[in-house]
Parts: C-alpha cells; sequence; structure tokens
C-alpha cells in the first residue's frame, strides 16, 4: 500500500516558512508561471535542482502557436484533435489554439528571441501539423533560449524567492485542500512551506523507462506526489515515444528533433529503404505514435537495434544553420548530419496523462494547481501533437494565474502528525532498483503491450512495494519511491484499457474501440488504496 506521506512527521514541530505561492519545478511552466504570479504575490520557487535543470531546456522543436497570416486556430485546433485519437477535452484545446499567440506575446516580453527570417518569425513545420506554425530559436535550442530569458528575469524578480536544490516531500493536505509542501533542504532539514496557492510544475516522468530524451530529474515526482494527496491521476497510460533519439554505442538518447523531418529528412531501415509508406500517408510527418511503432516493426524485421535518419540532401551550410545543437552533438560521437544517415530510435519522452485540471489549471484538491507536462489539462488526449506542450504551459499558466487572484486566504495551519513507524532496514542501492523498473517499464509498458506482459510487469514492480515501509532520507529515495508510484499507475490504466489509441498501444488488442473506451482512466487515492473511474471525454 502506497502511504499518505513518504516519511514520519510532526507538521508543528517543523520551521515554517510562509509565502503566497509556491511554485514546484522551475522549466517552462515554473518559470513563466512565477514570473505572472509574482505580478500581485510573493512567490517561493522549489526547485531539486537549479533553475537550468529541466525537460524544457532540452526541447529543441519549437513551440506551437497560430502566427502565420495562411494558418488559423480552426486549423491548429484540428490538427491537435485528430492526433489526440479522440480523447482530448475540445475546450481544453479551443483555449489552447485561442490564447497561445498571446502566450507567445509575452514570451517575447519576457526576453526569448525566437529565429527571424525575412523580417517576420521563421516557422518550421513537424509531424501531424497541417501548416508551418512551430517557432524556434538558435535554430533548434529553442527550450534553451526560453530557459535563458525566463531564468534571468526570474533571478532579478524581488518578489520570487529561489530555493535551488530541495526537495519537496509531500505536499499538506486535509478535506481536500492544499496548505504547501513538505520540503526537505539540502542539508536534510524538513521544513513546511505554507502557501495560499500550490502550483505544481514538476514536468514529466521519462526516467520511468531505460531509455529516454528526458533529463535524469524526470522522476514523476509531481504525479505521485498529487496522487498521495488526493489529487485526480488521469490517462497516465498514454506515454509518448519519441521516434527520433540518437541510438550509437556510449551516446545518451540524445533528442534528433521532429524538426529535422519537418526540414524533409527521411527514415530508412536497416536496408536502406525509405520505409514510412507503407505506414501512413503523412510519411515521416505522420504522428509520433504511428513513426514510433512503424520504427519499432522495422526494427524487429530487420534484427536491427535502430532504423536511420537520412538528411543528407541538404547543404552543409543548411544544416549547421538550421540544427547547430544537433549538428555539433552528433559530431562529438563521428556523426555527421550533413552527410551521414544518423542511427536512431524510439525513446519515451513525454507523459501525456498527469494530474487532472480544470480549464484554470486547479486539480480536484482545493489550492493545488498543476501546469506543463505534469498536468492533464485534456489538451493532449491520447497522443501530443508536437511542439503543443510549451505552448500549454504558458496558455494555462497565465490562466493559473488568473484564479489565484480570487483564493480567499488560508485561515488556519492543519495538525498533522505522521507517525507509521518506519523500518530502518537497510535499502538495496536505489540506483540497482532504478535500473529494475526502468527495464521492466520498457519491456512491459512499452510501445507495445499486452495483457500477460502488463501482469507480469505489474508483478514485478509490486515487489518493490516494501520501499515505502523503509525511513527514506535521500533524494534518490524519494525518486525511486515517486518513480515507482507513478510506475504502478502507468500499468495499472494499460492493463484497464483494452484497446489500441494513440500511445497506447495493446498488440490483444490491435484496434481503438471508441464504444468502450472514448473514455478517460482516472485514479485517486481514498483511504490507503488507488480507486479507478471510467470517466466520459
Ligand atoms: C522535437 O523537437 O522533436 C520535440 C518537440 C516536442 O516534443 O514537441
Amino acid at each position: 500500500m502506497i502511504p499518505r506521506y513518504l516519511v514520519d512527521f510532526d507538521l508543528q514541530s517543523l520551521p515554517h516558512v510562509h509565502t503566497d505561492v509556491i511554485v514546484i519545478g522551475a522549466g517552462i511552466a515554473g518559470l513563466f508561471t512565477a514570473l505572472k504570479a509574482a505580478e500581485q504575490h510573493k512567490v517561493m520557487m522549489v526547485t531539486k535542482k537549479s533553475l537550468l535543470d529541466s525537460n524544457t531546456r532540452y526541447a529543441q522543436g519549437g513551440i506551437a502557436a497560430v502566427i502565420s497570416d495562411e494558418d488559423s486556430p480552426d486549423y491548429h485546433r484540428q490538427d491537435t484533435l485528430i492526433a489526440g485519437a479522440g480523447l482530448c477535452s475540445s475546450a481544453a484545446v479551443d483555449v489552447l489554439v485561442h490564447e497561445g499567440p498571446d502566450g507567445v506575446q509575452d514570451l517575447i516580453r519576457m526576453g526569448t528571441e525566437f529565429d527571424m527570417e525575412d523580417g517576420h518569425y521563421a516557422l518550421t513545420k513537424e509531424g501531424a501539423h497541417s501548416q508551418r506554425r512551430i517557432l524556434h530559436a538558435q535554430g533548434d535550442a529553442t527550450g534553451a533560449e526560453i530557459v535563458r530569458a525566463l531564468s534571468e528575469r526570474t533571478k532579478q524578480n524581488e518578489q520570487i524567492e529561489i530555493w535551488d536544490d530541495h526537495f519537496v516531500i509531500d505536499l499538506i493536505t486535509e478535506n481536500g485542500e492544499c496548505f504547501g509542501a513538505l520540503v526537505q533542504k539540502p542539508d536534510g532539514q524538513k521544513v513546511f512551506v505554507r502557501a495560499n496557492a500550490t502550483i505544481l510544475c514538476s514536468g514529466g516522468a521519462g526516467q520511468l523507462y531505460r531509455y529516454t530524451t528526458n533529463p535524469e530529474i524526470a522522476t514523476a515526482d509531481g504525479i505521485s506526489i498529487a496522487y498521495r494527496a488526493g489529487a485526480n491521476i488521469r490517462d497516465v497510460e498514454f506515454v509518448q515515444f519519441h521516434p527520433t533519439s540518437l541510438c550509437y554505442p556510449g551516446a545518451p538518447r540524445f533528442l534528433i528533433s521532429e524538426a529535422v523531418r519537418g526540414e524533409g529528412a527521411v527514415l530508412r531501415n536497416m536496408n536502406g529503404e525509405r520505409f514510412m509508406e507503407k505506414y501512413h500517408p503523412q510519411l515521416e510527418l505522420a504522428p509520433r505514435d504511428v513513426v514510433a511503432r512503424a520504427i519499432l516493426n522495422e526494427m524487429e524485421q530487420t534484427k536491427s537495434t535502430f532504423v536511420y535518419i537520412d538528411f543528407t540532401h541538404e547543404s552543409e551550410e543548411t544544416v549547421k544553420h538550421r540544427f547547430p545543437t544537433i549538428y555539433e552533438y552528433c559530431l562529438n560521437y563521428g556523426l555527421d548530419l550533413s552527410s551521414d544517415w544518423i542511427p536512431v530510435a524510439p525513446a519515451a519522452h513525454y507523459m501525456m496523462g498527469g494530474v487532472e485540471t480544470d480549464l484554470y489549471g486547479e486539480t480536484s484538491v482545493k489550492r493545488l494547481f498543476a501546469c506543463g507536462e505534469v498536468s492533464s489539462t485534456g489538451v493532449h488526449g491520447a497522443n501530443r501533437l508536437a511542439s503543443n506542450s510549451l505552448s500549454e504551459a504558458i496558455v494555462f499558466g497565465r490562466r493559473i494565474v488568473q484564479r489565484i487572484e480570487g483564493l480567499p486566504p488560508l485561515e488556519r495551519t492543519p495538525v498533522i502528525r505522521e507517525v507509521l513507524g518506519r523500518n530502518d532496514n537497510a535499502i538495496q542501492p536505489v540506483v540497482e532498483k532504478r535500473l529494475k523498473l526502468q527495464k521492466v517499464m520498457l519491456r512491459y509498458v512499452g510501445l507495445k503491450r499486452n495483457a500477460q506482459g502488463l501482469e507480469k510487469g505489474c508483478e514485478e514492480l509490486k515487489r518493490h512495494i516494501t520501499i515505502y515501509d523503509s525511513h527514506l532520507s535521500k533524494r534518490e529515495e524519494y525518486e525511486f519511491a515517486n518513480l515507482l508510484n507513478c510506475a504502478l499507475l502507468t500499468t495499472q490504466a494499460a492493463l484497464a484499457r483494452q484497446e489500441s489509441r494513440g500511445g497506447h498501444y495493446r498488440e490483444d488488442f490491435p484496434e481503438k474501440d471508441d464504444m468502450q473506451w472514448q473514455k478517460h482512466i482516472i485514479f485517486n487515492r481514498v483511504n490507503g488504496t488507488t480507486e479507478g473511474r471510467i470517466d466520459d471525454v
């Protein structure tokens, strides 16, 4: 059983720190929302590493918004709904496509410099987009540029206090209301940060898998602490695998942006054959789940661990100018993007599901908000359209700040004493445990799933559940506890969904089943057990 809190503590005897708004996480969602909230409020920003460590920083392709006169919110809406495979909330998608351009203007006002071409913003195309609508920066370093601009502003803002290297162990709640967070300082001391509003911006869960484009910090912390706090967790069976991550001995699974295919790169199998025409009329720019599974099929058929991406039709100069980061990175491994076919394979990239929110980012727990990858706003459905994630973060970040304006001040602090008497048995080194979990997830809960594998996966994950009876004190231990929590939810949801849709593919139920399954799977922790619910879209 997963306990309500990961550690024993007595809230009244802990040091208390008061703030208006606590923002947990420092990717685009955290930085942007903190800056917006700081226009009216005192903000405490808590990050487990630093302002420069987040998934956002590695975003290459860009940010999708309707900028061109040839584009329209209706086209963007349509593309998003098609990619989402019947599970998007059309209201949330409307919010995204109509408010995205204003959000981009905010980013520009905050100092982000997007690439220009002939006096206009340069726009590229990515998979399943019918129009050129992806803004980018420094070619393929969009996330890094956004983080640069926003983190500089954040550091200069006197209304924002930044706590780097601090870990949020759990949220403090009583009767369905959030009072702030239990935070561990770098020296191990615990404090209670009491806040009128708590905004989870803690990113994704790529570290659930052995191969991922995400950094080490993407350990599902937000989903898991929100789950323990009683929030609704929705659609976590939908994990997006990016089709093209570098697959080369000794190299991390570095992202080879979809924008490379957007600019004309093609995919070839081990035999040098271009293969996407067998799978989808949009070829290399089909939705991500389609391309990722097509690659996996080709890998299986040719008994290879990778396929190739071929961008050799472009001149060296263009390649270097448009994709400088990818070009340089590949060159470190002796691979020249302008003249070599680059070996690539799918890798876990994005969690479509997350903490369920309304159209103002509020979760089912009062005063608790979620923004960015950790949230499930309804924008992505079963499969996220490329480059919609950065737009989602800014659009819903703005809305959260509007909503918190109306919150009455907190009037009390709950009395909480958590004493489960956890044991001090030495736990197996968490590095090993984490690796085992990642292998189980890759093997049984990856791109192709079936009942037998998912049941086996669940069983293997449950072997680690005794960790919750142990006394945890280190960041890696909390992270493992969070990964396990989320892995169990993802596996259970994947087992329950007996169909294939978007990022979730069941070999034993290969068809989409709208009659039974155009629905959400929602988990909620009630009295220590997980209750599952199936809700209409
Ligand atoms: C990419 O550049 O391919 C990633 C962009 C995204 O995940 O939306």
